[in-house]
């Protein structure tokens, strides 16, 4: 056992310094409010974890706000429109055109995490790594502390709140009671299989595709970089996909006109991930606040995880500020039901665009019609494209 050695005191500890925890502690060091950020991993584990690839409007604001966006416009790849295919045809959804005038951009998790950790170091933002047996307490009472050990000591940091940014299998989540919390969780019937190549993308724009042997997606990192899906079944084994045999089969998922556009090379990354549409409510009790995957997790369809994750902590970050600075607590109180109202309509269109493009191994002859039917509907009506192009690049902060 180590001894206890360390006692320090902050305003806010933030547990996890993924991208919710990141981002959270960088708007509060911007406001004043004192913070460190409480991790398990090593900053290279962190940074190194592939992920998502595709940033709403909010995030890229969030990032010019933070001061952290040059590189993003100089690297990213500003997207006006997404190509959804299926049964060999392909049309394409105007976002900019349909939203008046928003558009994603194209910029890897890794690399947002790339610029809070450089930036993170200049601004003096706090962050431990390497944190074994995080534990929150006192979280009911006015002053809560969190412990953890580090090289074998043990630490103690006060605070006046926790935000829990710990992600899906953190330990902040499972620190309210159960009796406070409601959870509501689906597990779809397939995964997703992906991969990572240095080769040139498809096509300059993303590409949705529901084919009868499953769905697949043509994404990108860079000019350079293509990031590509497949949906497979869950006990799919790894070495059971060769790179001969993924590229075969996405061209064939493709379909002609798209499988044209596919360079093929060595991959550098694969790997298999469930999909799971998941929310923990409510996002406040007491000191703790939960943001980011501690509290919900989408499909990866709609590509909002990460983007979730930022309009937490913008509205977290907030509520901190008018409690610190204004000496209100309404943005504390409020804030439970202003980040889950946003949650959820994005869990919605996650749910619903993963149903529209993937085939379900439950589901027969009928459901895919209907599918069929709505793609249909959807290139043919210009109300259908534009609340998916405004759900896609993703609902306004309110
Ligand atoms: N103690 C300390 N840190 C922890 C603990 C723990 N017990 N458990 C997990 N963590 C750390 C993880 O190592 C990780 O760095 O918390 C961080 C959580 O980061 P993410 O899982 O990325 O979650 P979040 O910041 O909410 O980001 C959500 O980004 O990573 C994507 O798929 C994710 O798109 C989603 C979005
Ligand atoms: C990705 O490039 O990783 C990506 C893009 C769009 C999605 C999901 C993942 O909807």
């Amino acid at each position: 056992m180590g001894r206890r050695k360390r006692r320090v005191r902050t305003q806010v500890a933030i547990i996890g310094a993924g991208p919710a925890g990141l981002f959270l502690a960088h708007l509060l060091a911007r406001a004043g409010v004192d913070a460190v950020v409480v991790e398990r991993r090593d900053r290279e584990y962190v940074e190194a974890r592939v992920r998502a690839g595709v940033l709403e409007q909010v995030t890229v604001d969030l990032m010019d706000r933070l001061g952290l966006g040059k590189r993003m416009h100089r690297e990213g790849l500003v997207h006006e429109g997404t190509i959804l295919a299926h049964d060999g045809g392909m049309f394409r959804i105007d976002m900019k055109g349909l939203t008046g005038g928003s558009t994603v951009m194209v910029y890897g998790q890794q690399e947002v995490m790339r610029d809070l950790f450089d930036a993170g170091e200049e601004r003096g933002v706090q962050v431990v790594f390497d944190a074994e047996d995080v534990a929150l307490h006192g979280l009911d009472g006015s002053s809560p502390h969190i412990t953890w050990r580090k090289d074998g000591v043990e630490q103690l940091l006060d605070c006046d709140f926790v935000a829990g940014c710990d992600g899906y299998h953190g330990v902040s989540r499972g620190s309210m009671p159960e009796s406070v919390r409601r959870e509501y969780e689906r597990v779809y019937p397939f995964g997703w299989l992906g991969i990572l190549a240095d080769v040139p993308p498809a096509n300059h724009e993303l590409i949705y595709c529901n084919h009868e042997r499953g769905f697949a997606l043509a994404s990108m990192r860079s000019a350079t970089r293509s990031r590509y899906y497949l949906q497979c079944p869950l006990d799919d084994r790894l070495e059971d996909w060769s790179d001969d045999r993924f590229w075969d089969e996405l061209c064939l998922r493709l379909g002609d006109r798209a499988a044209a556009g596919v360079t093929r090379g060595p991959s550098f990354e694969k790997s298999i991930a469930p999909l799971r549409s998941f929310v923990s409510e409510p996002m406040r009790w007491g000191r703790l606040f939960l943001a980011g995957d501690a509290a919900h997790i989408v499909p990866p369809t709609g590509a909002k995880g990460l983007n979730l994750a930022a309009s937490d902590v913008v509205f977290l970050a907030e509520a901190l500020e008018q409690h610190y600075l204004e000496h209100s607590d309404a943005g504390i109180d409020g804030y439970s039901a202003r980040a889950l109202a946003r949650v959820w309509k994005a869990e919605r269109f996650s749910w619903w665009f993963t149903g529209l493009t993937h085939r379900f191994p439950e589901t027969g002859p009928l459901e895919h019609r209907l599918q069929v039917a709505e793609l249909d509907y959807i290139r043919d009506s210009r109300a259908a494209q534009t609340t998916l192009a405004e759900n896609y690049v993703g609902l306004p902060i309110s």
